[in-house]
């Protein structure tokens, strides 16, 4: 089977990875790719962006792709699943119209008010006035989202009136996020522990993968501004039985049935951003695809063959499929460049990896790192994503970061407390 994975990241690293251990799997291509991919057995990059869908689409009909999978949200919601399926080329990945429950904050939210999903109370507006006078008529914290895609930087958190004065006039007024931002979302700004939720779905049957949890902010102690994640481990204990039960019930199951009457059908992976609080859980927020980083610990930890659910969630039959996990814990921690997510330099060389790969369980997935004249070098804000497994997540933690400790260059920065929070929240017991 050939197999083309659409995308450059941590995440594509490692759905390449895992997707080339499979019997059954004879070449993975990667467009882009990244020098993670490019060194992969089976694997071989292609010189294509993940937007070009002409180019993608000729490469698969050309090669006789198998099954396509859509790494990043910015393709699927520019419709390379259609294209593909209207070619007759199997693709793992949403439709540009289901795509909308990323694309569009505003589709996202009134889709989950009509269908009773628990999320929380909000407003739209595309009139500055009239945002900046429902802003003006209450204090405290408030969150407020761009529409459309942002790269992951179109949520703003804001704890006063000054914030949410000063974020409306950023997207709504400078759009800074452009057409993006030519409507807001303004919401409660909910409390508790947030967890993600990602399953496998074919428009019918939905079946989730373990739990897993990222940690957005740069800094530890989730200090500093979002990034697009520094971090994840899997299972999350925060995702107790119960609550596992109730967002399959409430929130996943719902949103499948709610796209399928919409005349959108659902497949590919869907991910439920929550927020989990005494033992409720809210969308904070839909993904039309696997998230990144939690890629890194959920498939290093996913004992089935990839390709058997992904071939029937395309193919429809995804009910009977089962997913077999290794009991261990494991822990992914993002190396950056100094400065993301804001200004960072490129090109330090980096040193150590193999010296952290031969300590044990331990993978490095490539994301912002390239070979420049033969040597690796960090190329981007996210760089690598070190991840291990062992039994516990103590013990994951510990050699994750005996592995991460290995590996360096200049300005290197990462958070040290990957994971502390599954030890506070009793994923020990
Ligand atoms: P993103 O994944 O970039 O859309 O970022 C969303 C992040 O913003 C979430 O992970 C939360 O940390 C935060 N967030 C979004 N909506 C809310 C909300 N209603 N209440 C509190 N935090 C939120
Ligand atoms: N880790 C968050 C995301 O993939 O959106």
């Amino acid at each position: 089977m050939k197999v083309l994975v659409i995308g450059a990241g941590g995440r594509e690293h490692t759905l390449a990875w895992k997707m080339a251990q499979s019997d059954d799997v004879t070449d993975v291509f990667v467009a882009p790719g990244n020098s993670g991919t490019a060194k992969e057995p089976k694997c071989r990059n292609i010189d294509i962006a993940s937007e070009n869908i002409p180019e993608l689409l000729k490469f698969g009909r050309d090669e006789k792709i198998d099954v396509t999978i859509v790494g990043p949200e910015a393709p699927l919601v520019a419709g390379v699943a259609d294209a593909f399926r209207a070619a007759g080329l199997k693709v793992f990945g949403p439709s540009a119209k289901a795509a909308r429950l990323e694309g569009s904050k505003v589709f996202a939210k009134e889709l989950m008010a009509k269908y009773n999903i628990p999320s929380a109370p909000f407003e739209v507006f595309d009139d500055y006035a009239a945002a900046e006078r429902y802003l003006k008529a209450r204090n405290g914290p408030i969150v407020l989202k761009a529409d459309g895609l942002a790269a992951g930087k179109g949520v703003f958190v804001c704890a006063d009136q000054e914030q949410s004065l000063a974020a409306l006039n950023a997207v709504l007024r400078d759009k800074v996020f452009g057409s993006a931002g030519n409507k807001v979302v303004i919401e409660e700004c909910l409390q508790g522990e947030e967890a993600s939720f990602i399953a496998f779905t074919d428009g019918e049957t939905v079946l989730p993968l373990a739990g897993s949890q990222d940690h957005k902010a740069i800094f530890d102690n989730d200090c500093g501004p979002n990034t697009g994640g520094m971090g994840a481990y899997s299972p999350a204990p925060v995702i107790t039985p119960e609550i596992h039960d109730k967002v399959m019930n409430t929130i996943m199951i719902p949103t499948v049935e709610a796209l399928k009457a919409e005349g959108a059908p659902f497949s590919g992976f869907l991910y439920a951003g929550l927020m989990i609080k005494d033992g409720e859980p809210s969308t904070l927020e839909f993904n039309v695809r696997m998230g990144d980083p939690e890629a890194q610990p959920l498939l290093y930890r996913l004992k089935s063959d990839l390709t058997r659910p992904l071939l029937a969630a395309v193919e429809g039959r995804l009910g009977g499929e089962t997913l077999e996990w290794f009991p261990e814990d494991a822990v992914c921690v993002v190396m950056a460049a100094g400065g993301y997510p804001g200004e960072y330099k490129k090109g330090y060389p980096i040193t150590g990896i193999e010296e952290a790969e031969s300590l044990g369980d331990i993978k490095v997935f490539h994301a912002g790192a390239a070979l420049k004249e033969g040597r690796l070098v960090n190329w981007g804000g996210r760089v690598l994503g070190v991840t291990a497994k062992a039994k516990g997540i103590a013990a994951a933690i510990d050699l994750v970061y005996r592995g991460v400790d290995k590996i360096t260059w200049e300005n290197v920065q990462y958070r040290r407390d990957i994971g502390r929070k599954a030890l506070r929240s009793g994923g020990e017991e």
